[in-house]
């Protein structure tokens, strides 16, 4: 029997709908495999800045870092456009990644069969497609300093250490070695120096992974292979910016950014969040696709748990419910009918008992 002592943080939008979902799949899990499961709910984004007036409260960090694991449903919220940069959401989030010490962001993309139609790419392309962009996410463009805006210019500096580059690159061969073997680079060495650093220092770490296929490939390029010869790709390994980017074009290709999931490992605490954002626009509606935060959970059982088996069953009970048929509205075909996140989930949690 497993502890699974979780922090789930729910934050804005859609977060709370998709974290309702994850909840329900993690009971089920522990009530079939008999482990003990404490879920536990923190604050963070704009739900956080309106009550605390800070978007990560030290309470939240505290519990997090005292968690076996954290959810983060989304954060964001078009109320906060404009606010001060430290009341912002999306700062809660990038500080939780740095404070977690979550160095190296693992997104798979896989094209699901059941969901070849809904693939943004024609099926013959997007067929089969399997892989995992590992996103450096604690550095980078997002953290550089000096970063300002006085009004009249603004400053943001692109900053990588070698050892942070190390360290983010031995994740993504390790990866690579339980798949297909196969890394590719991508980065743009042809006009940025720490770009051209980014490829010599992963051509090093690379040497003691001879057993792994390296390739490099400059971030123009790789967004247009991504959406030609996407199968090509196995692991892809990358900096924050480019990762960003590169995920929601991935999410494409799957067909919607509602099922793709993320694991944020590195530090001693691990942080499983759906790539999706918290999608305003239909928030508190019920009709948010749970499936990214579901695959997030499956990640977290086999990441942070130890428990493969767990976050296999999750998994092969999220793909039983889309080869039956069922639908999000966002992964629904034209004229086919379409669930809300309650009865999806239902089905799921059905599917895994
Ligand atoms: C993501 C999101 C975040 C990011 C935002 C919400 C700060 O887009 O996780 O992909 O840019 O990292
Ligand atoms: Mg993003």
């Amino acid at each position: 029997m497993a502890d699974l002592s979780i922090v789930a943080l729910p934050g804005d939008g859609v977060g709370p709908e998709v974290t309702d979902a994850l909840e329900e799949v993690l009971t089920a899990v522990a009530a079939r495999y008999g482990h003990r499961l404490d879920v536990r709910r923190s604050g963070i984004g704009w739900a956080a800045t309106r009550t605390t007036g800070t978007p990560l409260p030290e309470a939240t960090l505290e519990a997090c870092r005292g968690a076996g694991a954290v959810f983060l449903g989304a954060v964001g919220d078009p109320e906060a456009e404009g606010r001060p940069p430290e009341e912002r959401p999306e700062h809660g989030l990038l500080r939780l990644r740095a404070e977690l010490g979550c160095f190296a962001n693992l997104r798979p993309a896989r094209v699901d069969a059941a969901l070849l139609s809904r693939s943004a790419l024609r099926p013959e392309i997007a067929e089969g497609c399997d892989l995992v962009i590992v996103r450096e996410l604690t550095g980078g463009l997002y953290y550089g300093t000096p970063r300002f805006s006085d009004g009249r210019r603004a400053v943001n500096t692109l900053v990588y250490e070698d050892r942070e580059i190390e360290r983010v690159a031995r994740v993504a061969f390790d990866l690579a070695r339980q798949r297909r073997s196969r890394v590719t680079s991508v980065d743009k060495a042809n006009v940025l120096e720490v770009s051209q650093l980014w490829r010599s220092v992963v051509d090093r770490v690379a040497r003691a992974y001879d057993d792994v296929e390296l390739s490099h490939m400059f971030v123009d390029r790789a967004a247009m292979e991504l959406v030609t010869n996407p199968r090509q790709f196995d692991v892809i390994l990358t900096g924050n910016l480019f990762g960003d980017i590169l995920s929601d074009e991935a999410s494409a290709m799957c067909g919607s950014l509602g099922l793709l999931s993320s694991a944020s490992v590195g530090g001693a605490t691990g942080l499983y969040e759906p790539v999706h954002g918290s999608a305003p626009d239909i928030a508190g509606r019920g009709i948010a696709n749970p499936v990214g935060a579901m695959r997030s959970g499956a990640l977290m059982l086999s990441h942070a748990f130890g428990l493969r088996a767990e976050a296999e069953a999750v998994e092969a009970a999220v793909s039983a419910v889309l080869d039956a048929g069922v639908r999000t509205a966002d992964i629904a075909g034209p004229g086919e009918e379409w669930v809300g996140t309650t009865a999806f989930t239902a089905a799921v949690v059905e599917a895994l008992r």
